[in-house]
């Protein structure tokens, strides 16, 4: 097992374990918990697979409720997130109570903004289940849930006690899945460490054939490089926003093709390749840059042009709404070279017209 911490001020800071056979090892949980009542959320796909497995781990020394969310990025919203108080308030769960997320970033996410909202905070715990979920959303301490406006535009920054990353529960998601997480990591490589994507180049088959090493090697690299940042700039006033690059395009494109259609990372695959494209036009990317960008995301089975039915129009109107945006300008991160993310740029319009003309139907 390895163990990384994210470092941030006030006591705060956390450990990340990442391992196979995490999820039964019932003392990385146990340490971090205060009192007897914890609550898991987790959601219909998961429960079956995972659920029993966790509840055996922490044996019957605890007070264990769950709450089952119905699967999928349409219910990560305050109706469901409703759910999750109603127990906690049904079951008189008090301060000291614990919150464990058992998902991928839905959960994640819902569960923690939960922890944060539920008397003013109480003590949360990220136990990922996708690989997206294990490198990137449990690790940071970004909750929330989504509007019909907007993405993730509802929720808080709050961190948790800890994370556990268990390899062995990959074993069970699909390659689409598996796929769209590598967006994530391909990321790290690409926004500040050149090193890891040339890796990720070479050992892209071993990582789509779920070699666990191989694996495990992915997640913790890029644990590493999420908690460097988060523990640099926790409320993205500064480097925190590197991690956004590809994602308002691909906000964008979640939202302009409708909640579901498309993956988290496969939006942000595409979103990434227009932000490679305007990065060429501003003259930090070449046309080799780009077409090896390209490649890596295709390498890794994720899709790298958009939806033919948006039109730059929506993709205007859809990034004007992003959080990432100062007074109504568009504000993208870009790349100034493959391994080297620029801080937020003001996007000129014509240029970007130009990219999205080049992609929108
Ligand atoms: N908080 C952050 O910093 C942050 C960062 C990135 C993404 N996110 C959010 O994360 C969400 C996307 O997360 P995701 O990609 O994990 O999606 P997800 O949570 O919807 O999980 C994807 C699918 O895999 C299933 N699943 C999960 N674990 C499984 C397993 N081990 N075996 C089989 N099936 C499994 C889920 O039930 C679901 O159907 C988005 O809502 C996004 O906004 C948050
Ligand atoms: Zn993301």
């Amino acid at each position: 097992m390895k163990e990384l911490q994210v470092a941030l001020n006030n006591d705060r800071s956390y450990p990340i374990y990442i391992g196979a056979g995490l999820l039964t090892q019932a003392e990385l949980l146990t340490k971090h918990i205060r009192s007897k009542q914890i609550l898991i959320v987790t959601n219909e796909t998961i429960a079956p697979l995972y659920l029993a497995k966790l509840q055996t781990a922490l044996g019957g020394d605890y007070q264990v409720e769950t709450v089952i969310l119905p699967d999928g990025e349409q219910y990560k919203t305050l109706e469901y997130l409703e759910k999750i108080f109603d127990q906690l308030l049904a079951k008189k769960f008090s301060r000291n109570a614990t919150l464990i997320a058992l998902g991928g970033g839905v959960i994640g996410d819902m569960g923690g903004f939960a922890a944060a909202c539920y008397q003013r905070g109480i003590a949360f715990i990220q136990i990922p289940t996708t690989l997206l979920a294990q490198v990137d959303s449990s690790v940071g301490g970004k909750t929330g849930v989504n509007h019909p406006l907007g993405k993730n535009m509802i929720g808080a920054f709050y961190q948790p006690q800890c994370v556990i990353a268990d390899a062995d529960v990959l074993d069970t998601l699909d390659d689409r899945q598996l796929s769209a997480g590598l967006a994530e990591v391909i990321k790290y490589g690409l926004i500040r460490d050149p090193a890891f994507l040339e890796w990720l180049e070479t050992n892209m088959p071993k990582l789509l054939a779920r070699d666990k090493d191989a694996l495990a090697c992915a997640i913790e690299r890029s644990c590493i490089n999420k908690a460097e940042v988060v523990g640099e700039d926790e409320f993205e006033s500064g480097v925190r926003a590197t991690l956004n690059l590809g994602h308002t395009f691909g906000h964008a494109i979640e939202t302009g093709s409708g909640y579901g259609h498309y993956l988290h990372g496969e939006a942000v695959a595409i979103g990434t390749c227009f932000a490679a494209d305007l990065s060429r036009r501003l003259g930090w990317l070449n046309d080799a840059d780009v077409n090896r960008i390209i490649a890596v995301f295709k390498a890794a089975n994720l899709p790298a042009t958009p939806p033919k039915e948006m039109t730059t129009e929506q993709y205007v109107d859809l990034m004007a709404v992003d959080k990432k945006n100062v007074d109504g300008k568009i504000r993208v991160i870009l790349l100034e070279a493959v391994g080297k993310a620029s801080l937020p740029v003001n996007v000129d319009l014509a240029q970007l017209q130009a990219t999205l003309n080049g992609y929108a139907g």
